[in-house]
């Protein structure tokens, strides 16, 4: 397993290009199973979810041709060859779970592996499975799969989420627009990437309405088209560089990119000491040179301050001026980076949700891992303001999803390198 050497201390300074986002990327691919068109996306990352979600289509019988140096991939499933999703790829990810409402919605049948277990926290599937009960399925749970029928199809209905839920309203929104008649979404998640999935959808032939807001109405449609899309930036990868620029004083300039992306974590970013600006297509992030502010912040769902970008704020309050504050109320167990941090000098104390920060003056390089993807990337932050020399082991969380991690900081200044374990 490969791991990452950084040795800490330099300010980046340059340009770095945003890729696509994952979390666009992932349901966009998995709406290809609604129609046997061609579905061309453009602005794809090269992402290792990107290559599960591409295996798992593959065996649904999806034709899939990527040109990576172009960002380009297209799918076509212009037969379904099986409506299950085994076990042995749906562990890898649990995204994989949005084959659940195309199948079913083109095939009338599908036969998913539960996801199991993950890293920060228990997340069932529970609302997908409700969501698409209420469209009139009929779901049984039997030896870890979810064997869902629609023999007569789905029937559009009204569906409050309980809690809001991203893939959860991806899902059911996929699945309705090939139901019979209206369905309605309340409580559904507003993120850029449900607003990217409407749009591609409406791209390829759906009736969709309020995407981006709490209720979100589909008119069924008998049949949907190929279409062509670019996938929107990626805003925790946008929100990640932005702090490396405010952790190490430095000054980037992220490309392709949009400060209307991330309303709650830039201003916070700059109550704790950057400016922040738009330029011609992105924006530049700036250290002011004085120690970062101390932050209060909770996690909630967009516009909120996104979970995804909850390690990385926790890596710059390591370092702030005073105690910060920072509580998690999206994932019951979302702070594995904590003790790692605390390898590296952080002083932080956890009770209940509430992460509370005592910003030290610097960190030292450790030896440190992470069980997920947004906490190692924390700790690559952290390394790179941190004395002396940091090694990141299992950068294979990094490779699900930041795109040339190391390259991207490299050319900015960082001294940073992959070192390949066999
Ligand atoms: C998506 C993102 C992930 C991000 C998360 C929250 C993708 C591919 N992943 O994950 O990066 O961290 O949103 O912004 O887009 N829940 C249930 N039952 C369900 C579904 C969810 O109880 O059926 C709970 C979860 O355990 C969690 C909360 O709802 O506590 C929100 O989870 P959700 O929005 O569904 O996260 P994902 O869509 O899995």
């Amino acid at each position: 397993m490969d791991k990452l050497r950084i040795i800490g201390g330099q300010p980046l300074v340059g340009k770095i290009r945003i890729s696509g986002a994952k979390n666009a990327t992932l349901p966009l691919m998995a709406a290809s199973l609604l129609t046997d068109g061609c579905l061309e996306l453009s602005n794809v990352p090269n992402l290792v979810d990107v290559l599960s979600l591409q295996d798992l289509l593959r065996q649904h019988g999806v034709k899939i041709n990527t040109a990576p140096e172009k960002l380009t991939m297209s799918l076509q499933a212009a037969d379904i060859e099986s409506t299950t999703a085994p076990y042995e790829l749906v562990r890898k990810m649990r995204a994989s779970i949005m084959v659940l409402g195309p199948l079913l919605a083109r095939c009338g049948e599908a036969r998913v592996s539960l996801p199991g277990g993950c890293a920060i926290g228990a997340r069932p599937v529970n609302l997908h499975l409700e969501g698409l009960r209420a469209l009139s399925a009929e779901i049984d749970i039997s030896e870890g799969y979810i064997v869902a029928k629609a023999k007569k199809g789905l029937i559009g209905a009204d569906y409050r989420f309980p809690l809001v839920s991203v893939t959860g309203t991806e899902n059911i929104m996929m699945a309705a627009c090939l139901a019979r008649g209206t369905t309605r979404l309340f409580n559904a998640a507003c993120e850029p990437e449900v607003v990217d999935l409407a749009n591609c959808l409406k791209a390829m032939g759906a009736h969709i309405e309020g995407a981006g807001t709490a209720q979100i109405c589909i008119q069924g449609v008998d049949k949907l088209n190929g279409a062509s899309h670019a996938v929107l930036p990626d805003r925790i990868e946008t929100g990640t560089y932005a702090i490396a620029a405010a952790i190490t004083g430095g000054d980037l300039e992220l490309l392709g990119t949009s400060e209307s992306l991330l309303p709650t974590a830039l201003p916070l970013l700059q109550e704790s000491g950057v400016s922040i600006e738009p330029i011609p297509n992105g924006i530049r992030v700036k250290s002011l040179g004085q120690r970062p502010r101390r932050l209060k912040m909770m996690t909630q769902p967009f516009p909120g301050f996104a979970t995804d970008l909850q390690a990385q704020f926790m890596a710059l309050m390591a370092i702030a001026e005073g105690e910060s504050h920072i509580t998690e109320s999206i994932f019951e167990n979302r702070f594995m980076h904590v003790p790692e941090l605390a390898r590296m000098g952080a002083d932080i104390l956890i009770e209940g949700k509430t992460a509370y920060v005592k910003g030290v003056k610097g960190l030292k390089g450790a030896e440190v891992m992470a069980t997920d993807l947004r906490a190692s990337v924390c700790l690559v932050l952290a390394g790179l303001v941190a004395q002396g020399e940091t090694v990141v082991q299992r950068v294979y969380h990094l490779d699900r999803g930041y795109e040339q991690l190391e390259q991207k900081l490299s050319a900015c200044g960082a001294n940073i390198e992959r070192i390949k374990v066999a």
